[in-house]
């Protein structure tokens, strides 16, 4: 099935929200600073125009979504300032699947323009001109040489859909008890994977080089990992624990095996290398820098209090819970398609349980990959 029509983060403002459990996506975020400063620098050196096409890719909703745009607004003013240009007009763009909760963002506009007004000055709503996009990301969003700018955060480890080669048709599931690619799955499994990853890369990589000028700039983050090999802990050990749980679920009858066996994620956390060859071979980009960089399950957040949910009646205190609460945020709308809204509670909970046993044994982390690029030109 089409990620599309199964993947939307938790919206509103919810306990459950991603708005209030997206704090790892926004450590992610300030990682890539640096490198979204030294691409608007490049950007505003090229002198292209009086006005500037920006485009987010994957933007969610929560504060995440409008805190990027404020501090590209802010380099590219304090940039401008200092190379004594006058400040262009961006247009921004937000994109995410049409299943987004869209209205979130609008209904939070106008405090937002009435804040960076209060911060930086009248004069920003006719600055800063943002716009909702609705689809996937994998195919053409914007007219051709529109943007110059383009952002993508912990969005690209989402596959256009789980790969095809895995559907079940055998009489033993390739992947069986399993969600993602696991120690035990046989290499057809991971090869699978790749073959979908490259070919959404590609498309990504197609699409955007017709929608960018030339010389324009792209910064993406994303899941990955550093190990050649796609079954590291470091690569989806979320989804080993996610499978885990649900297996539990099985012996009291409430989740089904074949639900487990037919269900893949729609993930890939790719290594360096294979997102280096896969720029390299589909040639419309030069790469400026990649980079891994390490990111705690739950950022680092330490309390000698624990962190104390109620969920379904029971308690879980833990940087567990934590950590099963920005998973749920993410994987709730996928994971109730496939195996019902009864037993979501309970799974996080579980989940939770399975996530401390974990961090009793180590301190586990995400590899995030940053990757920038230029497009070539003409
Ligand atoms: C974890 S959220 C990240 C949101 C935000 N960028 C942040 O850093 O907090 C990932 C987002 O990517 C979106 N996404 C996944 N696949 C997509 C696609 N093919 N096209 C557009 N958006 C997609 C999801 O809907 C989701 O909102």
């Amino acid at each position: 099935m089409d990620t599309l029509q199964i993947l939307r983060m938790n919206g509103g403002e919810g306990e459950t929200s991603y708005a209030k459990n997206s704090v790892v996506q926004r450590k992610i975020m300030s990682y890539e600073s640096p490198s979204i400063e030294e691409a608007v620098t490049d950007i505003l050196c090229k002198n292209f125009s009086e006005t500037m096409g920006m485009a987010d890719l994957g933007c969610s909703s929560g504060p995440n979504t409008l805190t990027l745009v404020s501090e590209v607004i802010d380099m590219v003013n304090s940039k401008s300032q200092k190379m004594g240009f006058s400040l262009p007009e961006v247009r921004v763009s937000l994109n995410d699947l049409p299943g987004n909760d869209f209205n979130d963002i609008f209904v939070s506009l106008p405090t937002f323009y009435q804040k960076q007004e209060e911060e930086k000055g009248k004069g920003f709503r006719n600055n800063c001109f943002i716009s909702c996009v609705g689809g996937s990301f994998y195919g053409r969003l914007f007219p051709k040489k529109s943007l110059h700018l383009v952002h993508s955060s912990s969005s690209l480890h989402w596959l256009s859909r789980a790969p095809p080669r895995l559907a079940v048709d055998a009489a033993v599931p390739l992947n069986k008890g399993k969600i993602y690619i696991s120690k035990t799955s046989p290499s057809s499994v991971s090869k699978a994977y790749l073959s979908q990853f490259r070919e959404d890369l590609s498309l990504f990589l197609k699409s955007r080089s017709e929608e960018m000028v030339p010389g324009g700039r792209m910064v993406l983050s994303f899941l990955g990992r550093t190990s050649a090999d796609p079954a590291t802990e470091h690569g989806g050990h979320q989804w080993e624990l996610l499978a885990k749980a649900l297996t539990s679920m099985v012996s009291e009858g409430r989740v089904l095996e074949e639900k487990i066996d037919s269900f893949n994620a729609p993930y890939y956390a790719p290594s360096l290398e294979e997102v280096r060859n896969e720029v390299e071979e589909e040639g419309s980009f030069v790469i400026k820098s990649l980079k891994a960089l390490e990111v705690e399950w739950d950022a680092g957040f330490q309390t000698d209090s624990a962190c104390e949910i109620q969920e379904n009646k029971r308690k879980i205190s833990s940087r567990g819970g934590r950590v099963a609460k920005t998973i749920r945020a993410v994987v709730e709308s996928m994971l109730e398609s496939q195996f019902g809204r009864d037993i979501i509670d309970d799974l996080f909970v579980k989940y939770a349980e399975l996530v401390d046993d974990y961090f009793s044994r180590t301190t586990p982390i995400y590899i995030n990959l940053v990757l920038s690029v230029t497009r070539k030109g003409p």
